[in-house]
């Protein structure tokens, strides 16, 4: 019989997975605590971290979230309990987006079809040119499939649409550098304090393309300052879609743990990933990030997935910082 409650080790560990998750510009915007008899795991959104000029209704944030709760579902199944979600639980507590319980044993050793607890701590944003080398189509599929387990779309796109989200992905970069609002926004979050503990490293910017076709985003402006340089990325990079039917909160939220699932699935084949969420920040370019033959969806993210050097690791809060206990009056 397993005991339902995890002891302070087991639930430190578990809201380590939690923080080690991708959050747009390595915001954070989480905060975690257990219930008083530590039997539910609470996840809440902590919009002090939010990106008011660049995601105004927190679309970003609910995905960066549910990449976390995604964290926190694998380290609970390795800790032997039945993660069973319930999303946004409370519509009177509107920041609550998510709680599962801990005294349920897991009944399924195979739930996620691998072992990706390992990869929570592999698994890094990888922004450096990849390969030639294509992604092999079964590897695609098991990374549709990981999308598909979570109610998402992953679709991987062809050359006609790799070309069409890439100009989508350009226009928009152009139009966030002409910005100042969203300029100053993304590097608010830029730190060249390395003991900081969010927001995102030097180390962790990576060139730009020399050709100017794989946009991938400049978190310094344009032309890129802070030892922006340029070199040469893949031919035709592997980009991929990641929608959901619907566009509402819960639909953010099950979309991050989408993202989180596929991007695992990818660390445990050596896949690396990026992320590129520059057309999603404007309501046209996201709109036409749909391709219409694949019938009604919002599109969430773009991915762009490869081989290549491995991501450096990024900083994150203590796990005090985040894990408040049920009576703690300091919460955010
Ligand atoms: C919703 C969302 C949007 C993101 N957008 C971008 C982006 O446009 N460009 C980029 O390079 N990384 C993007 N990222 C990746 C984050 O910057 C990254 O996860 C964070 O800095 C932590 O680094 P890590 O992924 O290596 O742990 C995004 C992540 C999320 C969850």
């Amino acid at each position: 019989m397993t005991d339902p409650s995890l002891n302070p080790e087991q639930l430190q560990a578990l809201a380590a997975a939690g923080i080690a998750a991708p959050s747009i510009h390595n915001t954070q915007p989480w905060w975690f605590r257990t219930t008083a008899d530590a039997r539910t795991f609470q996840v809440y959104a902590d919009r002090s971290r939010s990106l008011p000029v660049l995601d105004p209704d927190g679309r970003a944030l609910h995905l960066s979230v549910g990449a976390a709760l995604f964290n926190l579902r694998v380290a609970a199944h390795h800790l032997g309990r039945e993660p069973s979600v319930r999303l946004l639980p409370d519509t009177t507590e509107p920041s609550l987006l998510a709680e599962f319980d801990l005294g349920q044993p897991a009944t399924d050793p195979d739930l996620f079809g691998l072992d990706l607890y390992p990869a929570i701590s592999q698994r890094h944003s990888s922004r450096q040119p990849f390969t030639n080398r294509d992604v092999p189509e079964a590897v695609l599929g098991e990374l549709i499939t990981a999308a598909y387990g979570e109610d998402a779309v992953l679709s991987p796109l062809e050359e006609a649409g790799v070309r069409r989200v890439m100009e989508l992905t350009s226009e928009a970069e152009r139009r966030t550098a002409a910005d100042p609002a969203r300029l100053a926004a993304t590097r608010q979050w830029l730190r060249l304090d390395e003991s900081a503990p969010d927001g995102i490293p030097q180390a962790a910017l990576g060139p730009q393309d020399h050709e100017a076709r794989v946009p991938m985003r400049s978190f310094t402006g344009h032309p890129p300052t802070a030892g922006g340089h340029s070199e040469r990325f893949e031919a035709l990079p592997q980009l991929a879609t990641l929608s959901t039917r619907a566009d509402e909160p819960v639909d953010w939220l099950r979309a991050g743990q989408a993202l989180e699932r596929v991007w695992l699935v990818a660390t445990v084949h050596g896949v690396r990933v990026s992320v590129l969420h520059q057309a999603l920040e404007w309501p046209d370019t996201r709109w036409k990030l749909r391709d219409p033959s694949e019938g009604p969806g919002h599109v969430q993210l773009v991915l762009r997935l490869g081989y290549g050097p491995p991501g450096p690791t990024t900083p994150r809060r203590a796990v005090e910082d985040v894990l408040k206990a049920a009576d703690d009056q300091d919460s955010p």
